[in-house]
């Protein structure tokens, strides 16, 4: 990835659009949802899902290709994918006992570790992304190729949404390559886990 390709200040975004609503405004006190739409809405939503509490799009958790060839992860980054299980057995997951590992490789081709690492507080944790993200950054690094992501769960564990937001913001659309123990590995590009992001060219 070029510097280039990263998200920068000069254009401005331009999302595809899937669905645009317009707002029609009326004078006067906007008019109440009725408890039949609001119903039809529910039941709408319910039959989208298989169950009330799923609100997944299994569809979008197939691996996006790279090159419209390739949908392994292949040799090239079996190596990534190694050391971010050696980063993963630092993990300090006393609390969620749920251990993570990355590595983030950088276009000079370094790689750097990240574990997630817990705290009694629960809500300062840290994603094992985010460790090898803000040491990267601090390192100096600054442009990155690729992060590789293990964790132990039969389906393959994406970076969460704070850490995708992250690492668009310093990485751009970095190739992201998941793998579990049992050998599993699929890679995406953010740009397909974080496909309308919000980032710098927003603001103006
Ligand atoms: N976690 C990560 O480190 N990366 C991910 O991609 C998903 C979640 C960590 C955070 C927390 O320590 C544990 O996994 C359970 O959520």
């Amino acid at each position: 990835m070029s510097a280039s390709d990263r998200p920068g200040k000069p254009t401005k975004p331009s999302w595809p659009v899937v669905e645009q609503r317009q707002v029609v405004r009326r004078s006067g006190r906007a008019r109440r949802v009725t408890p039949d739409e609001r119903s039809a809405e529910e039941e709408r939503r319910k039959a989208e899902r298989r169950s009330p509490d799923d609100r997944r799009d299994e569809s979008a958790w197939e691996p996006v290709p790279l090159d419209g060839t390739l949908p392994d992860v292949g040799d090239a980054a079996e190596g990534l994918i190694a050391v971010a299980m050696t980063a993963r057995q630092f993990a300090q997951a006393r609390y969620s006992q749920f251990k993570v590992g990355a590595a983030l490789e950088t276009a000079e081709g370094t790689v750097v570790t990240g574990c997630n690492i817990e705290n009694a507080t629960y809500g300062l944790t840290l994603c094992a992304e985010r460790v090898a993200l803000v040491k990267a950054l601090s390192e100096g690094h600054s442009v990155f190729t690729r992060i590789a992501v293990v964790a132990d769960t039969d389906a393959l564990t994406p970076p969460c949404g704070p850490c995708r937001q992250l690492l668009w913001e310093y990485c751009g659309d970095l190739e992201i390559v998941l793998a579990n123990l049992a050998g599993a590995t699929a890679r995406y590009r953010l740009s397909a886990l974080l496909p309308m992001p919000f980032d710098a060219r927003l603001l103006g």
